[in-house]
């Protein structure tokens, strides 16, 4: 019981942050696979088709991380890219990307 409030009051105290996600580790993954495509803080895709992840919310990430691995969400090039990560991951991935300065947001 103890255990489980911790645990739930980690998830209150997360943020933007996703729970546990370690964003140096994400950051190494995207400088050796993602940054051919995305740019290594997701902030200046290579090409247009490549989608921006700088600043996107890091549960969507996982979500869609996991749906390509999946197959839920098709698309083979992803599929490649998404089946070799564990859930950790893709959990440290999407704490990386979340927390950069993004398009997708107003610069104020
Ligand atoms: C060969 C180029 C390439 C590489 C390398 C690559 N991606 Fe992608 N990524 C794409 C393309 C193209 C899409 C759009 C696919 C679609 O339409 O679903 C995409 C989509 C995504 C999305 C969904 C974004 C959204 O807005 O829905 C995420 C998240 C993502 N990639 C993460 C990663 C991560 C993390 C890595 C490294 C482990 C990676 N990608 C490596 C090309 C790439």
């Amino acid at each position: 019981m103890r255990t489980l409030l911790i645990a739930a009051a980690a998830l209150a105290l997360g943020g933007n942050a996703y729970a546990g996600g370690n964003a140096a580790n994400g950051k190494a993954i995207s400088e050796k696979v993602c940054a051919a495509c995305h740019g290594v803080d997701g902030a200046k895709p290579l090409a247009p088709e490549n989608p921006v992840l700088a600043g996107q919310y890091s549960d969507y990430i996982v979500k869609a991380l996991s749906d390509y691995k999946s197959g839920k969400r098709a698309n083979p090039v992803m599929k490649a890219f998404a089946d070799p990560l564990k859930k950790k991951d893709i959990e440290d991935l999407a704490a990386w990307f979340s927390i950069q300065k993004s398009s997708l947001h107003f610069q104020r």
